[in-house]
């Protein structure tokens, strides 16, 4: 339908901010929301990780868009949702995000360590705290006494959302740990799902699990209040992290994880695909790009972003979350452009597009018809073909939108899955497969590769 033939980017978003056209539906029905919340591998809630979307959500679409053994990509990756579940499937998943919180979530659950190496470098790191523990103490206490005096300054909010020991623990694990490393990664990861939360399996009550509030709001609440941090063993509350995180077997398929811009995943997926001598096209995208709205992955995450030695605001200003809707679709048409060669022919390509947002009826500019201008200024141009649309209408509480506060409490949201076809086949294949009756018996029954 709607497929604009100008060759510029800006005549094509122009085109896309004019159409006010329906697109055709596509008949995916959205079993994923009767399923249990945290259905899926037990890796999945291994961090919070804000607007990220349900593991069911996925396996609706690899189940019926790809066999074992198939590529399965998400560009967008953050806490890897996709390709943790497609590699829980026997498939091969590759997730790549910007964002180095997102990595590292994402490495640690498609590369993950085994139970043993875990548990054993843990045990490791415990022996060895007897011998060092005087040593962190000292240094907490002084940092909690003055947090901007050392030669590497804590933020204070920092500084006063852990007891001294807990504080301890963690200066010595952030120090410890290498990132590089696989194992470590791993517990650095589990780490990060623990640090703040409002139950006694968390390390500081001071925040919820989902997001770091404003900084400013802390340390005001803290001194009004007269917080005092509850004494957390960290290497306690980290075990029984562990036990609930080895609760079903490792995923079975391969997992790729990579760092770095959406525009140019395509080309570095197919290399590293190719360096493990594994097919290097997807056969299938499970993708939500960033949302037109601002959501501040460094700022909602700064206590996570402290202990893995990254700066929030490095974080906010190399994402692409807060685009205005023109340079947003030039955005996508460019990410869509550079995943093109690394798709197969009959690729499925499915975008979760946070759609329409009304508050008590009133539409909030810019987040009308994204869905549309998606198609018409992004994929179409760049010869996708459109097989529909599914509707996912998204319950205001179960989503991030509280986080902006009351108003947008109110909100409701329609999220749109733009289901495409990289070629004419790709589109045949996504619209047989839609009616295909899908097995949500978990843990999957599926043999190894
Ligand atoms: C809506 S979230 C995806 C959440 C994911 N579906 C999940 O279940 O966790 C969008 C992601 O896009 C990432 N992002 C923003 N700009 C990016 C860019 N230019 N390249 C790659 N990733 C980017 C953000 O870090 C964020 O993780």
């Amino acid at each position: 339908m709607i497929a604009p033939t100008q060759s510029r980017t800006s005549s094509a978003v122009q085109l896309a901010l004019e159409l006010e056209t329906e697109l055709p539906r596509i008949e995916v029905a959205p079993e994923w929301k009767a399923q249990q919340r945290l259905w899926g591998h037990p890796f999945h809630p291994m961090c919070s990780y804000l607007a990220s979307f349900p593991a069911a959500l996925a396996h609706a679409f690899i189940a019926r868009y790809s066999r074992p053994g198939d590529v399965v990509m998400d560009p967008f990756a953050g806490r890897g949702t996709t390709p943790l579940q497609a590699a829980a499937e026997g498939r091969i998943g590759v997730g790549n995000d910007l964002n180095p919180f997102a990595h590292l979530l994402t490495a640690a659950k498609i590369q993950p360590a085994s139970a043993a190496e875990a548990r054993t470098r843990l045990a490791r790191l415990q022996l060895a705290w007897p011998t060092v523990s005087a040593q962190w103490e000292a240094c907490a206490r002084e940092i909690q006494a003055n947090p901007d005096g050392g030669a590497e300054p804590v933020p204070a909010e920092v500084a006063l959302a852990f007891h001294p020991r807990t504080f301890a623990q963690l200066l010595y694990l952030r120090d410890t740990l290498d990132l590089a490393d696989r194992v470590d990664r791993f517990l650095a990861a589990a780490i990060t799902g623990i640090l703040h939360g409002k139950s006694a399996s968390y390390l500081s009550d001071l925040m919820p699990n989902t997001f770091s509030m404003a900084p400013r709001y802390v340390r005001d609440y803290a001194a009004r209040t007269g917080y005092v941090a509850p004494d957390r063993d960290v290497f306690a509350c980290l075990a029984a992290k562990l036990s609930r995180l080895y609760r079903a077997p490792l995923p079975i398929g391969p997992g790729i994880a990579l760092l770095g811009d959406a525009r140019d995943a395509g080309h570095r997926a197919r290399a590293a695909l190719q360096e493990r001598g594994l097919p290097d096209r997807a056969r299938l995208v499970v993708t939500s790009p960033p949302y037109l709205r601002v959501v501040k992955y460094g700022y909602y995450n700064w206590l996570r972003a402290w202990f893995l030695g990254e700066d929030p605001r490095a974080i906010d200003a190399a994402l692409d979350d807060a685009h205005h809707r023109a340079p947003y679709l030039v955005f996508l048409r460019e990410v869509l452009r550079g995943l093109r060669p690394a798709l197969t022919d009959d690729a499925v390509v499915v975008l979760v597009i946070g759609d329409v947002a009304t508050d008590r009826g009133r539409t909030i500019r810019n987040g009308i018809d994204l869905a549309e201008g998606v198609w018409a200024a992004a994929a179409a141009p760049e010869g996708y073909r459109l097989a529909g649309v599914a509707l996912d209408e998204v319950h205001p509480q179960r989503k991030m939108t509280k986080l902006w506060g009351a108003e947008a409490g109110r909100a409701t949201q329609l999220d749109r899955i733009l289901v495409l076809g990289a070629s004419e086949a790709g589109r045949r294949r996504a619209l047989s497969g839609a009616p295909l009756p899908v097995d949500w018996t978990w843990p999957p029954r599926l043999r190894a590769l």
